[in-house]
């Protein structure tokens, strides 16, 4: 059974939650899920998985969260080749990065020869019934073009 590994770094549980809603999407479509939070794993365990999702919220004007930056930099250095990733993410549009990080960790994916799997999605504050559907979409895409 084919692995999805997510990654998330929140500090209000917006992300947890799309990390959550993410894995749920997968878990349906019978792909086989690990989710950690960004402290407690290395960028080298997406090694183990066929699809690598990042989810992360975005602070400062428009910085990663603290927690995320050494995975963020190992991410780079990682060869991740023949493997699928997305990049999801919680923001606030009051900021003018509106979710920045997400850009920047669909920029050091591109760095390690994985293919994107589903355009990211973006999502203002915590999901609602929208953005719930746009997230299960991202699930859905990543899994057919695992297939
Ligand atoms: C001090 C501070 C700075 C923030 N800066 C940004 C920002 O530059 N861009 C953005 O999109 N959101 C920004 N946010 C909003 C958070 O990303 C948003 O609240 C998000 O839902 C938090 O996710 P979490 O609940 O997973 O911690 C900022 C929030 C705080 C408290």
């Amino acid at each position: 059974m084919a692995l999805a590994k997510i990654v998330y770094a929140s500090m209000t549980g917006n992300t947890e939650e799309i990390a959550d809603i993410v894995a749920e999407a997968f878990e349906n479509l019978d792909l086989e899920v690990e989710i950690d939070e960004c402290t407690t794993v290395d960028a080298a365990d997406f090694q183990d998985a066929d699809i690598c999702v990042v989810a992360t919220y975005t602070y400062g004007d428009g910085e990663l969260p603290d927690e995320i930056v050494d995975f963020y930099e190992d991410l780079q250095e990682e060869d991740l080749s023949g493997k699928l990733f997305g990049v999801v993410g919680s923001g606030d549009t009051f900021y003018d990065e509106f979710c920045k990080s997400v850009d920047d960790f669909e920029a050091a994916f591109n760095k390690t020869g994985a293919t994107k799997g589903a355009n990211s999605v973006k999502v203002d504050l915590a999901a609602e019934e929208d953005d719930i559907i746009r997230l299960e979409g991202f699930a859905k895409q990543i899994a057919e073009a695992l297939n």
